[in-house]
């Protein structure tokens, strides 16, 4: 939600700004905007509304240099998506220049008393007041940025990442941090700030994570760090190395990053993968830290988590409760912060998310940390918020994901949460030693058979056709296949605008059908053979009913009676089938939303990160 971005160096700060927002860009495009100075120079803002490539017009057709600078592509939260209310923001003299990425839910009383100061306001958003505020402070104190930064911030409520320029500090980009991502990066002869790695990559792999409350600077060749009471807390930060690889956020031959992300997959499970299996076919979580004796007192595991993260840990679910023969409730993380659900003190919470930014999972993981239960967080993302606070990590190796639909990065969730669940049945002695070889290597074979899968492609493709012009869209199917159905109605919807709706196959006479006569499309998953013959009677009611339905199974299965359309994908154990069945659903929805001259990588109103509630 919201990217921001900030340059101190040598070069022309506008083009490095500029591509540090295109690297930003999934996380907000409504409006987007720079501020650049030449040292003691007045600054220059730029801002347009819309998508990055009209500021990149607009820049274009100007003449200005400056060595320091701040970008921000804007989500917008107060305000209208134009150019008023795209940041940067500033006081009416330029003293303090700002981006945001966040709420400053109290801004109301702020502007309320800013007001009665005599300070005028030129557009809706919570950033120009919070701007306005440090402005005011830094005035009436006259005591340098960091007190009037911490004096405005102790009063504002809500969440912040802030990149400012002060007049009295050409040279400097000033910073603070609560409740929202921040890194700070280390170059040659240049620092940067960003709200993600991908924004600096191409510089730098050397970065700074920002905790909350605190407050710093960058300089060509310095970095500071401030903590509330105004002490210089930089020798206490730790400077990590990034290890994906610049060229990782690069589009290559492809057109959009969505198709590329799809294609990666092999090798995104197989890194996965890697990283948890030794060569004997041993299952080792090193960076886990988790007890055998903690694993096997566990009675209950909760998952908790958002959109296609939520989805993965529903197959988790089905999983962990067939191997390791422990009781799993999957939640919404939105939800469970308001239910007063008694948690098992024996239990274990884990958490799944990409970015490792969600607020709504972070907030989920919190409340299990206050009940007393031990968190672990499956995440994508090294060094943020979540992993942080969470008490144990297990990365999926997915590298950078840009397009907003995850693809990758969900399907190295599952890779993790079936090594996960074959381990924690193996520490329980749930599972027999051969069983657990026999599916440590079915495992270890899905990179192929998702590679196998991939080339359904042009097959996908031409089925796409079918599906530019419905309107509504209905998945079934039954216990893992379920929980396929509701990861691939998510990815049609968010990416196409087709109103698709999961439905567990057994439901559908429950109210549901109804809705199925002639035209309508279902798409049936039946991938589980234990079901398949209640799921084909599904199908069969459908089609009576003149529903057009697409069967996706896998080789050999018998769907041509019941279906009008079949997509096979490989042999494989039920119960790693979501790998295989949700990419021709992720390349279905790639292609429709292609028919319908849409960017697949930006759907409209969604943001990749979701910081706020
Ligand atoms: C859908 C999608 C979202 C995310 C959700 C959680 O394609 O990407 O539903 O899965 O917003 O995000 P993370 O995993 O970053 O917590």
């Amino acid at each position: 939600m919201c990217g921001i971005v900030g340059y101190v160096g040598k070069e022309d700060a506008t083009p490095i700004l500029l591509h540090g927002l295109e690297k930003l860009e999934y996380r907000g495009y409504d409006s987007a905007g720079i501020a650049v100075r030449n040292h003691g120079d007045d600054p220059l803002i730029v801002k347009a509304e819309g998508k990055l490539t009209n500021l990149i017009e607009k820049v274009s057709g100007m003449t200005f240099t400056g060595t320091a600078g701040l970008g921000h592509s804007r989500w917008s939260t107060h305000g209208k998506s134009n150019e008023t209310n795209a940041h940067p923001h500033c006081s009416d003299d330029h003293n303090v220049i700002g981006v945001h990425n966040g709420i400053i839910e109290n801004y109301q009383e702020l502007k309320d008393k800013l007001l009665r100061k005599k300070y005028t306001f030129y557009s809706e958003t919570d950033t120009e007041v919070i701007i306005k505020l440090i402005d005011y402070y830094y005035k009436k104190y006259k005591i340098g940025p960091v007190d009037a930064i911490n004096k405005a911030l102790v009063r504002a409520r809500g969440s912040y990442a802030l990149g400012l320029m002060f007049k009295d500090y050409p040279d400097q980009v000033w910073f603070a941090k609560k409740g929202s991502p921040l890194i700070i990066a280390k170059g040659k002869d240049a620092c940067y700030l960003a709200s993600d790695v991908p924004a600096i990559l191409k510089q730098t792999n050397k970065v700074y994570y920002v905790d909350d409350y605190e407050i710093g600077y960058i300089k060509e060749d310095e970095v500071r760090f401030f903590d509330l009471n105004g002490d210089d807390i930089t020798n206490k930060k730790e400077l990590v190395t990034i290890d994906w690889k610049a060229d990782a956020t690069d589009l290559g031959k492809y057109q959009y990053y969505m198709e590329k992300e799809i294609d990666e997959q092999p090798e995104a499970i197989k890194r996965t993968i890697d990283a948890y299996v030794d060569e004997e076919g041993f299952i080792k979580f090193p960076e886990l830290g988790i007890t055998k004796e903690y694993l096997n007192s566990l009675e209950e595991i909760y998952i908790f988590a958002c959109g296609s993260a939520y989805h993965a840990g529903v197959v988790a679910e089905y999983l962990i409760e067939d191997l390791a023969n422990v009781n799993v409730r999957c939640e919404l993380a939105s939800e469970f912060k308001y239910r007063n659900y008694k948690m098992n003190p024996r239990s274990l919470a884990i958490v799944i998310s990409q970015s490792g930014e969600t607020k709504d999972t972070y907030e989920a993981m919190m409340k299990a940390k206050a009940n007393g239960i031990k968190t672990l967080a499956i995440c994508n993302v090294k060094g943020s918020t979540i992993t942080r606070d969470a008490d144990f990590n297990c990365y999926t190796y997915a590298g950078p994901e840009i397009a907003v639909a995850t693809t990758k990065a969900y399907s190295c969730q599952l890779a993790v949460l079936y090594l996960f669940t074959l381990f924690l049945a193996r520490t329980k002695y749930a599972l027999e030693r051969d069983k657990y070889y026999e599916l440590v290597n079915e495992v270890k074979a899905l990179p192929e058979k998702v590679k196998e899968t991939i080339k359904c492609k042009r097959q996908v493709q031409k089925l796409s056709s079918r599906f530019t012009e419905k309107t509504n869209v209905f998945f079934i199917g039954r216990g893992i296949d379920y929980a396929i159905c509701m990861e691939g109605s998510l990815k049609l919807k968010e990416i196409t605008y087709i109103n698709s709706n999961a439905y567990a196959a057994g439901e559908l006479k429950h109210g549901t059908i109804s809705l199925i006569q002639h035209g309508v499309a279902i798409i049936a998953i039946a991938t589980q053979p234990d079901l398949i013959e209640k799921t084909v009677s599904n199908m069969v009611e459908v089609k009576s009913r003149d529903g057009s339905v697409v069967a996706l199974t896998t080789k050999d299965t018998e769907v041509e009676d019941s279906s009008k359309y079949q997509i096979y994908v490989p042999k494989v154990n039920p119960l790693f089938a979501a790998s295989l069945a949700i990419i021709p659903i992720q390349q279905l929805a790639y292609y429709v939303s292609l028919n319908k001259g849409l960017n697949p990588d930006k759907p409209r109103n969604l943001a990749k990160s979701v910081t706020v509630e």
